[in-house]
């Protein structure tokens, strides 16, 4: 599983609770419709918000606000999706609906039973073992294990906000990508603290187990498009889980070109799965540098201050003698060399894939 990092839809960061079988049904049409479903991006994942309560045999329902589980997960699989579901390991979610507590293994039974892909497991209302890491690891070993057990595939996303040193233990418990950071919201300065600063560690991740900086909110309209482009750029240099967090249906065609673009995903989907590290910062700018499975380095020139910056890429950035052939990532376009200096506009980023 996830030999790559996963891609895909979460309803969190625009709908929040605010979500409903129609709508996770109108954004795989719209998956599909759009292109992004072709470009790669698989799961339409359900948030929190959608649990109900027990049945007098102990087993959770929808709200009614899904009237059929199966039937949407049916949906979603007859559109060439996968679709995913949300809770946590204590009695409550992190927005107040029904946990997992005491119902580990019926509860994935159930996500098995249902058709679910996918699970996103949080850590909230669970107080009395936060601070205890022995316990927070058991908790998540227990849901991975009775995911396993249904006999079912599921992408297992721990969400535990990079405590505990997630990373060395995510794959222990089946996880294939963890939390690092606190959520995002749709701003430059909480999108660049949490994709430059508080990203995990990058040896943490490789093919079937990333670190996860939370869902993108391009689309979202608060940010710009060089700022955009900084947040997809850090996140495809990041090898991070590309989780689409937006109204699909409203996608501009900027937005989509973005998203979709082939270059941009080949980075982050690329197979040898490392998350690039800064190299070198000057001033506003830094060099960061991903090396690829096929001998080629994808380096990206970030420029985090609020002016225009220039600055010189060199072949040792990339650990070369010499570069002889050179990709601007975003626009595909080719030359036999590096240029003498970029010019990265306030907030930008510019990216390119070198080889000698
Ligand atoms: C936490 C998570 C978010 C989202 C909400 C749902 O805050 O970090 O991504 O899942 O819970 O309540």
């Amino acid at each position: 599983m996830a030999a790559t990092p996963p891609m895909g839809w979460s309803s969190w960061n625009k709908f929040a609770e605010h979500i409903d079988d129609k709508t996770v049904r109108a954004m795989a049409d719209a998956m599909v419709s759009t292109g992004l479903r072709d470009a790669g991006y698989l799961y339409v994942n359900i948030d929190d918000g959608w649990q109900g309560k027990r049945g007098a045999d102990g087993v959770l329902q929808p709200n009614e606000k899904f009237p059929d589980m199966k039937a949407l997960t049916d949906y979603v699989h007859s559109r060439g999706l996968k679709i995913g579901i949300y809770s946590s390991q204590g009695p409550r979610t992190c927005a107040g609906y029904e946990g997992s507590y005491g119902h580990v293994m019926q509860d994935a039974q159930t996500y098995a039973d249902w058709g679910f892909d996918y699970l996103k497991y949080d850590l909230c209302s669970g107080e009395w073992f936060y601070d205890e890491a022995a316990t927070v690891k058991r908790s998540y070993y227990e849901m991975g294990a009775a995911l396993q057990a249904t006999g079912r595939d599921f992408i297992f996303s721990l969400c535990e906000y990079g405590r505990f040193d997630v990373g060395s233990w995510g794959r222990d418990v089946g996880g294939q990508l963890w939390r690092t950071t606190g959520d995002i919201t749709d701003d430059y300065p909480t999108m660049a603290k949490i994709g430059f600063d508080k990203n995990g560690k990058p040896e943490w991740a490789g093919p079937h187990g990333f670190n996860d900086p939370d869902m993108l909110e391009i689309g979202n309209g608060g940010m710009s498009a060089d700022e955009y482009r900084t947040h997809m750029t850090l996140w495809a240099m990041s090898a991070a889980p590309l989780m689409m967090g937006h109204d699909l249906r409203e996608s501009t065609p900027e937005t989509l070109a973005m998203l979709t673009n082939p270059r941009v995903i080949a980075v982050d989907q690329d197979a040898k799965g490392v998350q690039a590290k800064a190299l070198r910062k000057h001033g506003t700018m830094e060099v960061w540098a991903k090396p690829l499975a096929d001998g080629r380095v994808a380096l990206a020139l970030f420029n985090r201050g609020d002016a225009a910056s220039s600055l010189a890429l060199v072949p040792g950035d990339a650990g070369l003698t010499a570069v002889t052939q050179v990709q601007d990532v975003w626009s595909g376009t080719k030359s036999a060399k590096l240029p003498a200096s970029y010019t990265v506009p306030a907030r930008g980023a510019v990216m390119v894939v070198v080889g000698d």
